[in-house]
């Protein structure tokens, strides 16, 4: 079938979108053939793509896998997720890169919790389901700002031998932040072991939930990437003092010794290019009719 890229760009596109849909406020999903990834992704792993030639690459999340399908899950934010909430079944992405990075670090450990934010939920089903599958029980926590945002809710649910659902404003579940859930369960009950994704700000904040009992907990870093192999040195993150490199050291580091503060600080790096990014994509699209989903 051919893509509506096809006449625009004059060049082959190579990994067909199967399926695509909003699965919530701002936050899309695509199922996208890319059968090199399927075969090897493991949860925790992650890819770069490029829409188009001239597009900027960008590390999204593998979030399930499915024959020779992956999919991704990812929120509006600026240009080129602006671009990809607009992609349809039959529509075709330049380049799939992956899968990138090292998988979570599952094992057998007991007692697990899974907790996701925002977007950030969208890991979190592969690595429940990698947990449960070596032995662990496994308790999930999603938490988004309200109901609209929450995602991947039932899929948690048969991941997860227990799930726990909190917004910040009380439309759904627990009244409260996804950190005052885990504090509830770590008080209760022995856990072993805790995964945290979602934004910087929430992984540092849920992090310190578990650090005076010395839970072993790992967050994925979202630093800025470009290759995502090691080469240009954007997605630098320090770890117990030490400079890693996310794309390959990681995504996934012991939340007790990230510097999330600086990490936050270098997420902004680029805050005013991608702002005019955004501003002149939106106003390119409108004069061209084109459709998209603007959040
Ligand atoms: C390993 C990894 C996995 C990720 N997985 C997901 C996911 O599953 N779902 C999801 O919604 N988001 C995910 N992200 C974040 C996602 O890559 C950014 O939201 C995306 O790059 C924004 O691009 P943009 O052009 O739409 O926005 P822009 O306007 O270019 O940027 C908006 C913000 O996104 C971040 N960003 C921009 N460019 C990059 C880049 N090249 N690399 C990383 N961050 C960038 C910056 O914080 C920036 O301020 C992941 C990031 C990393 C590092
Ligand atoms: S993204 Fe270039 S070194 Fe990690």
């Amino acid at each position: 079938m051919e893509s509506h890229l096809d006449g625009v760009l004059g060049v082959k596109p190579l990994y067909r979108v199967i399926e695509a849909g909003q699965l919530a406020d701002r936050i899309f999903q695509i199922w996208v053939e890319a059968p090199h990834v399927a075969r090897h992704a493991l949860a925790g792993q992650f890819l770069v793509i490029r829409i188009d030639e001239h597009g900027e690459r960008i590390p999204l999340t593998v979030s399930a896998v499915s024959g020779d399908l992956v999919r991704i899950i990812f929120m509006a934010v600026g240009k080129t997720t602006h671009q990809l909430s607009a992609l349809k079944a039959g529509d075709f992405i330049r380049d799939v890169a992956g899968p990138l990075g090292k998988p979570s670090e599952i094992g057998m450990r007991g007692t697990c919790v899974v907790v996701g934010g925002g977007a950030g939920i969208a890991s979190c089903p592969i690595i429940a389901r990698a947990a449960r599958d070596a032995g662990n029980r496994v308790i999930g926590i999603i938490g988004a700002r309200n109901a609209g945002y929450l995602i991947l809710e039932d899929e948690m649910r048969e991941a997860c031998d227990d799930l726990l659902v909190a917004t910040d404003d009380g439309s759904r579940g627990f009244h409260g932040f996804a950190a005052d859930v885990l504090k509830e369960v770590i008080a209760g009950r022995k856990v072993d072991c805790v995964w945290i994704i979602g934004p910087a700000i929430m992984m540092k904040v849920t992090s310190e939930v578990t650090r005076p009992k010395g839970i072993r907990t790992f967050v994925s870093l979202n630093p800025i990437m470009v290759d995502g192999t090691g080469m240009c040195g954007s997605c630098r993150v320090q770890v117990g003092g030490e400079t890693k490199f996310a794309c390959v050291d990681g995504p996934e580091f012991d939340a007790h010794q990230v510097d999330f503060d600086l990490l936050m600080q270098r997420q902004r790096t680029y805050f005013d290019e991608e702002k005019v990014s955004l501003e002149r994509y939106h106003e390119h699209a409108c004069r061209c009719g084109e459709g998209g989903h603007h959040g």
